[in-house]
């Protein structure tokens, strides 16, 4: 049985034609309407397969191979569990191909290659497409995952609204996605034997040594805020240095002092970003009256975090009590750090191996829908090189030889899986 990973890549480039904007640029930001043409992309590949996916409450698209003992199997018997392969389709602004899409389109490849082999497993298989991973449009990420895990959805609020001012309850609605019922979209523990993502690695560890596979140990936790300083607008010919209270000087303070913070109190893996700004009333001759910058926290440990988030904002408090400014320093989402389980590791060691593909045991910086499906559901992550280590970029690229390495352990961790279910022992 083969993966082709030449279809994998030709689908990749039809995606991210889905993506396209004026002016040459490609994003498919969550419940857009590039995201939506990407969605129905997707889905048509699976009916062409004759699998008509169903998208469950909470706008995640679910196509399933029966298996031979499963609910719908030939033989009658207890149901078994899934096996899941799942990850995203939307794309931050400007994103590139592999990222998300990536891991839906190999889990797609996954059943085109046990179809026409005539291969049944003997689990069911979910090719899941989980909704707004990135949480680039209303600020906070992996929403689909986070309804099927069952989590609070307390993060998603139904007021957050995007750039633009459209509400995310709205964005859901035109999906046909109720945010009120999006709870329904949690699976029960016992239906899932394990969950399987495939993805780039977005760093350079892999590209930098010439591994071809990571197998992720854990994922970052990653906390969010939204921070707003406010000054006074005044004019920016008349009013003398001392007599400002210039809002964005008080944010760039802020700001540029975030690195040594997190070099004083974080660890290694220790990240903080400031990913966006809004200043007002934004114009060239007035000082600016308030700004509004994003803020974002990750590491490898949750008090790590914390204790970071506690150091940035008494910073934050001192620079503006300095500036005679005031601030507020408003919580938009935390999730915690995340273990992949032992069984879904070992499986994909050994799929590896029997490829003949070395691998790298390795922590993830960046976050994924596993990490909130890990609160749930025993998951384990492939990854496969990013060359230079890019991503979240339009130079985001991954070889077709890395994308068939990664394809061909991911398919061969489904066998072993289907076959032996999890093996947590060394
Ligand atoms: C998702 O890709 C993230 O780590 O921001
Ligand atoms: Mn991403
Ligand atoms: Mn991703």
């Amino acid at each position: 049985m083969k993966m082709d990973g030449v279809r994998v890549v030709r689908r990749l480039e039809e995606l991210y034609l889905c993506g396209a904007h004026d002016g040459g640029a490609y994003s498919r930001l969550a419940f857009s309407e590039e995201d939506r043409k990407g969605r129905e992309l997707f889905a048509s590949y699976f009916r062409a397969l004759g699998i008509d996916p169903l998208t469950d409450a909470a706008g995640n698209i679910i196509a399933r191979l029966d298996g031979e003992e499963g609910e719908k199997g030939e033989k009658a018997g207890a149901p078994l569990p899934a096996i899941l392969i799942g990850s995203h389709l939307d794309t931050v602004p400007g994103g590139g191909k592999y990222d998300g899409a990536l891991g839906c389109v190999a889990g797609l490849e996954v059943v085109e290659t046990l179809l026409s082999s005539g291969k049944r497993l003997r689990h069911p298989l979910d090719v899941v497409v989980f909704a707004d991973e990135e949480g680039a449009r209303f600020g906070s990420g992996m929403m689909g995952s986070g309804a099927f895990s069952g989590a609070s959805l307390g993060d998603f609020s139904p007021t957050a609204e995007d750039s633009a001012g459209v509400k995310r309850a709205d964005a859901l609605a035109a999906f046909g996605v109720n945010w009120k019922e999006m709870g329904k979209a949690a699976r029960e523990r016992a239906t899932v034997l394990c969950s399987l993502e495939l993805h780039i690695e977005q760093g350079g560890s892999l590209f930098k040594s010439g591994t071809p596979i990571g197998v992720v140990t854990a994922i970052a936790g990653v906390k969010r805020r939204e921070v707003t300083i406010t000054g006074e607008m005044n004019h920016a010919g008349s009013t003398r240095m001392h007599d400002r209270k210039d809002a964005l000087v008080a944010g760039a303070r802020f700001i540029s002092s975030a690195p040594e913070i997190v070099a004083a109190h974080g660890d290694a893996y220790s990240v903080a970003t400031v990913g966006t700004i809004a200043v007002r009333p934004n114009a060239v001759n007035v000082i600016p009256g308030s700004c509004t910058f994003s803020l974002e926290i990750r590491d490898q440990e949750l008090p790590v975090i914390e204790r970071i988030d506690s150091e940035l904002e008494r910073r934050l408090r001192d620079v503006t009590e300095a500036s005679g400014t005031t601030c507020n320093f408003r919580f938009i989402s935390s999730t915690s750090p995340a273990l992949m389980d032992d069984g879904v590791k070992n499986a994909i060691i050994k799929a590896s191996e029997e490829a003949g593909y070395s691998c790298s045991l390795m922590p993830s910086g960046a976050f994924h829908d596993s990490l909130t499906l890990a609160r749930s559901f025993p998951c384990g992550m492939i990854f496969i090189p990013s060359v230079n280590g890019v991503s979240h970029s339009p130079e985001e690229f991954s070889t077709e030889e890395d994308i068939q390495k990664g394809c061909d352990v991911l398919l061969r961790t489904v066998l072993t899986l289907d076959n032996t279910g999890l093996q947590s022992g060394a």
